[in-house]
């Protein structure tokens, strides 16, 4: 029963399909070679891969692929001899797998194009392939390190190097990859500063010395872990390493382990150098084994596939290599080529092929180019028959090599594992902001005059507030001045009008016309604070400031916003023309009263000396505050502040101290609240309040001075009198000084 089941769906299957067999040559190293172990079990792995399609109705339909090998026990003549035979000999041989060794590739892979015949390479890294005109039938699926030119690229890119320097080591391999990445950096119109091909490792020392000469950070080096040994020697004597370097190597020619495994007696260096010179070095490379979970075109996932095949390797004496998923990928490449070019046979068949069917060869290679699938080793697919795939960064600590980035060839894009500034060794992200007057202040080290931005969202304050508060200082500044100033201002200008009138009649100003002076300067200063608030109202900029820290390769970045407006500096001329006029004009008061000597008007002086001091720091303070750019902000905000804080400080302590200490000596002190109009009389400067008006007379200086002595006694001698309503035997004396105590206290608009 189980039999004739068996038997019954053997018959439907085979007479379903006429199946057509499609012969493929496949060149291996089966004996007298040290890859033999390997190519002995490709036939079982290639014949895995033709089951697997043979089963997909989906792919080459009808068709089966059978393999034909021949030895070429590595030897590139033999190679040529064999491949000859076994396309000879009938059937036509559609394909040609292998053979591995690079020398047998470049002599096959010229030979191939003359049978119309495609070949399939998956082991041999060879850059000379790369010449379409002579292996115009090549297709790989592993890569060769040339193939790491566009992530290298994108490396730059993303860092925002533009200058770099190569080296490598003088081999067909490692010179045909570097010459495609100085090509690609023409096209990049980046700078190559200097690039070196050590034919002598014994002439290494020079090449160290001109890369650093011409100042190179960044090096794109090219030469296998046994070269490498001499070059970081040499590298740690002249201290090409460390934070202000980066070296970028291949993972594929730097073997993992290569210092562990370095033979240090022909350098001069122990291997502890060489761990601290070649640490933080970025290897490039691409994997055999993709190391995504998804599942493949084989319906397995590279991780299935790989187990699977190992098992599959387990049952055979031989061995499996590390390359087997490229070597798989290239089964599928071949029949989804195949299948591909199905297409555009337009009425032939792939049966039909034979080595004259140039025209069949045509329809293959333009599937084979359309050729883009998820393989086991990655996404597949070719240019100019080189592998496109996924490429990654990793990076090498103590010789421990870990992923940090893996690069995407078909948006060029780079996706971190790690961030990317853990790139170099002691490198710190160095953020903090500081908060200024409505403008935030972030600093950000970075390294190789590479600039990025982390943005801090938690001090960030919202564009609205910074307008707000900007807003706001400017006015509590014109305001603050205004009435601080104004107090001052009409003070003087009381105690000027009335000692400084030549007429008889003294005039006597009464405390609502100082309130009234404050209150017209307010006016004026809202008259021009207002328009310039509603119709030209500050808008928020972005100032960047670049330190360059040229000792430590370090780039400080600061970033701030200030708030301004077009208009802004109009806005400035006005208020500082009419600050500046009030400023004039309080000098010259203060400068006219300047030898008031009354004790009541004790304060006179210090006014006075209030003036002069807001004179001074405000000529100092103003032009400073333009002078110094954006680039010395912090040094602008100290002086700034100081200035205002000092001002305010000495003007209130000027004058409040000595009115604290007035209050002590007189207790029980009664203010008049405010001057009676009928006191407006006769009060004239007398002998002992005029100061003498040229003071050449020694003399009189003299005198002066004294009656300075007597000023402050009469104050205390008046304190009695000051006591209580009760009117001394001067009433116009004493009320006068009884109105200047209580507008001491009264009059502060
Ligand atoms: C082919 O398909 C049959 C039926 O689905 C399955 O039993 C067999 O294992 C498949 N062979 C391979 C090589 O995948
Ligand atoms: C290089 O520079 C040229 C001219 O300056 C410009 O046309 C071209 O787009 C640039 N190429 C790249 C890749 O930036
Ligand atoms: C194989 O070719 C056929 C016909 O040209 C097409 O329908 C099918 O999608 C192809 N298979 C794959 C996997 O591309
Ligand atoms: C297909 O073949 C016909 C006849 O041989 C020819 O006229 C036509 O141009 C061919 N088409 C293509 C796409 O090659
Ligand atoms: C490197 O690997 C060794 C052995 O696995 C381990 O001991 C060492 O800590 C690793 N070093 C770093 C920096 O990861
Ligand atoms: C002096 O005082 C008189 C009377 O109050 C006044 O008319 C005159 O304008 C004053 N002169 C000055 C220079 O202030």
């Amino acid at each position: 029963m189980l039999f004739l089941s068996l038997l019954g769906l053997f018959l439907s299957t085979s007479s379903y399909h006429a199946t057509k067999t499609l012969y493929v040559a496949g060149l291996l190293e089966m004996s007298d070679h040290w890859w033999s172990k390997y190519a002995n079990f490709l036939p079982t792995l290639f014949q895995s891969a033709a089951d697997e399609i043979f089963n997909r109705t989906d792919i080459l339909d009808g068709y089966e692929l059978k393999f034909v090998y021949g030895d070429t026990k590595g030897k590139e003549g033999l190679a040529g001899k064999v491949l000859n035979e076994v396309l000879s000999a009938s059937p036509p041989k559609i394909a040609v797998f292998g053979p591995q060794m690079s020398d047998e590739v470049k002599l096959a892979g010229a030979i191939t194009p003359f049978y119309n015949t495609i070949q399939m390479n998956f082991v041999a890294k060879t850059s000379t392939t790369k010449d379409k005109s002579v292996y115009s039938t090549l297709y790989s699926t592993n890569y060769i390190e040339d193939d790491l030119n566009p992530l290298r690229i994108a490396l730059m890119n993303h860092f925002g190097w533009n200058r770099v320097a190569t080296l490598a080591y003088n081999d067909d391999s490692f010179t045909s990859q570097i010459d495609e990445f100085h090509q690609a950096l023409i096209d990049n119109n980046m700078t190559l500063i200097t690039s070196g091909i050590i034919t002598d490792l014994r002439n290494v020392e020079n090449h160290i010395t001109r890369l650093k000469q011409y100042d190179s950070r960044v090096i794109v080096g090219a030469f296998r872990s046994s070269a490498a040994t001499t070059i970081f020697c040499e590298v740690y004597k002249q201290k090409l390493y460390g934070r202000r370097y980066t070296w970028i190597l291949t993972g594929a020619s730097m073997y993992r382990n290569w210092i562990k495994n370095a033979d240090v007696k022909d350098i001069t260096c122990t291997k502890a150098n060489l761990y601290e010179a070649a640490d933080y070095m970025i290897t490039l490379d691409q994997n055999q084994l993709s190391s995504e979970t998804k599942v493949t075109i084989s319906g397995r996932t590279p991780a299935e596939y790989d187990s699977w095949m190992k098992s599959e390797a387990s049952n055979t004496p031989y061995s499996i290599t590390r390359s087997h998923p490229w070597i798989y990928d290239a089964v599928w490449a071949l029949a989804l080529g195949l299948n591909n070019s199905l297409k555009y046979l337009n009425g032939s068949k792939l049966e039909d092929f034979n080595y004259d069917r140039s025209d069949i060869r045509e329809c293959i290679i333009k599937g084979m180019d359309e050729v883009s699938f998820d393989g086991v080793s990655g996404p597949v697919s070719f240019k100019d028959g080189r592998r496109i795939g996924q490429s990654f960064i990793q990076l090498n600590i103590e010789d421990n090599r870990t992923d940090a980035g893996r690069f995407d060839p078909y948006t060029g894009s780079i996706t971190w594992d790690v961030t990317p500034s853990s790139l170099w060794p002691g490198f710190k992200w160095l953020i903090f902001n500081l908060i200024i007057c409505g403008t935030e202040l972030s600093i950000k080290k970075t390294c190789f005059g590479q600039i990025r931005v982390a943005l801090s969202n938690s001090l960030a304050r919202s564009a609205t507030t910074q307008l707000i508060e900007k807003t706001l200082s400017s006015w509590f500044l014109a305001v603050g001045f205004t009435s601080a100033f104004g107090a001052l201002f009409s003070k003087t200008w009381r105690v000027h009008v009335l000692f400084h009138n030549n007429s008889i009649r003294k005039k006597v100003i009464k405390d609502i016309q100082l309130f009234a002076v404050c209150g017209v300067l307010m006016a004026i200063d809202l008259s021009i604070m207002v328009p310039w608030t509603l119709f030209f109202s500050l808008q928020r900029k972005e100032v960047v400031v670049t330190i360059e820290d040229e000792e430590n390769d370090i780039t400080h970045k600061e970033i701030y916003t200030v708030c301004t407006s077009s208009t802004q500096v109009y806005w400035l001329c006005v208020q500082y023309v009419y600050k500046g006029l009030l400023l004039a004009f309080g000098t010259f008061l203060a400068w006219e009263t300047r030898r008031v000597e009354v004790p009541a008007l004790n304060d006179s002086k210090l006014i006075g000396f209030c003036v002069y001091n807001i004179v001074v720091v405000c000529l100092i303070g103003v032009p400073l505050n333009h002078i110094l750019d954006d680039e010395q902000k912090t040094a602008r905000f100290v002086l700034m502040n100081c200035f205002v804080m000092f001002c305010t400080a000495l003007v209130l302590c000027i004058l409040f101290i000595p009115k604290l200490k007035l209050r002590n000596e007189t207790d029980n002190i009664k203010f008049v609240p405010s001057l009676n109009g009928k006191i407006t009389s006769t009060v004239r400067p007398s002998q002992q309040t005029k100061a003498p008006s040229s003071g050449s007379n020694p003399d009189e200086k003299y005198r002066a001075s004294e009656q300075t002595k007597n000023g402050h006694k009469s104050v205390a001698e008046a304190s009695p009198a000051l006591r209580g309503q009760a009117l001394s035997p001067n009433p116009t004396t004493d009320t006068i000084i009884q109105s200047f105590v209580a507008e001491d206290s009264t009059t502060v608009c």
